[in-house]
């Protein structure tokens, strides 16, 4: 294993071993290859640089108690990656490709998997871009798919022993009505980059989104999704602009488990100040209690506490376990390896 400082690892990119790598050229993906330089020679005219081509993933792995590592939900993020491409006319990675690929770059780099119980974990980041070449706007013909790994600590400093604060951006989206929110397209992270910098420059962790239609609904919070607790109910957004979560998917089953209902549908503003918890999930971070979203139109802080709730906290156990092996995989959600 290599030596780092694996309890304090942050939320940063470090470079490791070996990547790997398929290109689809001629109308076929090709062989799986492995790289250690973590760099791309491409075309100066390639689709990803100019028109957009471009998608990713993000999904995590876990050095377990029984020696075991286990990958979470890999295949949904193969088909994410799917949707990606077939909005962005890209060629779609087959889900095997993309999981055999995951694997792979898991079992090169099996000394950079952070040890049980240092509370880091190895993000594993698939790449698709256009790298055939155009100069009008249309597709390309060649793609890479390129999947990295690096050791990772918490997302958010107070990891989920505290809350974050939002604000709500209205002056700002992060996806047009019938664009690109639904998918993983990196355009919509660019658009996020001066609403979330402004969130910061005011004081907050970030920025909460609306509908971009009709600025009514709660759309996301920063690049995470949304969700609520309201008496015996989980409230998640329903929203054509919000990209569809797995680790809230995650938490809409265990929710229901637990004996939650589970509402997706549209949530006005003025509901912020129904809920008895807030809170934003996604897999860099699984769950990270709200403390207080601000509205600064209508200067209203809708609060929810310093520390995480009770929900929250039971939610985020939940997955963690079920991701370190330490409770029952009832839905088939890891996959097991022997490293
Ligand atoms: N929303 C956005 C905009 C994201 O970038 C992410 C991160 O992947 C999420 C939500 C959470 O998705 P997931 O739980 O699949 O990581
Ligand atoms: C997430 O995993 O929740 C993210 O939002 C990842 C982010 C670094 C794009």
């Amino acid at each position: 294993m290599v030596d780092l400082d694996w309890s304090n690892l942050s939320f940063s990119y470090r470079e490791t071993a070996y990547n790997v790598r398929c290109t689809y050229k001629n109308g076929a993906w090709g062989e799986l290859e492995i790289h250690s330089e973590n760099t791309v020679n491409l075309s100066i005219a390639a689709t990803c640089l100019h028109y957009g081509q471009e998608a990713f993933e993000g999904l995590k792995a876990f050095r377990c108690e029984d020696g075991k590592v286990r990958i979470f939900r890999m295949e949904d993020n193969a088909r994410r990656m799917i949707s990606s491409a077939s909005y962005l006319k890209m060629a779609e990675p087959p889900v095997e490709l993309f999981c055999n690929a995951v694997k792979k770059v898991i079992e090169l780099n099996a000394e950079y998997i952070p040890p049980f119980e240092s509370g880091a974990s190895l993000y594993i980041r698939p790449v698709l871009i256009g790298s055939g070449a155009q100069v009008g706007v249309k597709p390309a013909d060649e793609y890479q798919l390129i999947i990295f790994v690096t050791p990772v600590g918490p997302y958010f400093k107070n990891g989920n022993t505290g809350t974050m604060s939002a604000v709500i951006e209205r002056g700002y989206d992060r996806a047009a009505p019938h664009g690109t929110g639904h998918i993983k397209a990196g355009g919509n992270y660019g658009a996020s980059l001066t609403p979330g910098m402004l969130a910061h420059a005011d004081g907050y962790d970030n920025a909460l989104y609306l509908d971009p239609k009709e600025k009514k609904y709660v759309d996301e919070c920063g690049a995470a999704n949304f969700f609520g607790i309201k008496g015996n109910s989980y409230v998640t957004p329903a929203s054509s602009s919000v990209l569809p979560s797995i680790t809230n998917m995650t938490l809409c089953t265990l929710a229901e488990e637990m004996g939650l209902k589970v509402e997706r549908r549209p949530i006005p503003v003025e509901e912020l100040s129904e809920f008895s918890e807030a809170g934003a999930c996604g897999t860099a971070a699984v769950v990270t209690a709200i403390g207080y979203i601000d509205d600064p139109e209508t200067k209203t802080r809708y609060s929810y506490g310093d520390k995480p709730g009770p929900w929250c906290t039971r939610l985020y156990q939940a997955v963690v376990d079920i991701q370190h092996g330490r409770a029952e995989d009832r839905h088939g959600w890891n996959t097991v390896l022997d490293l």
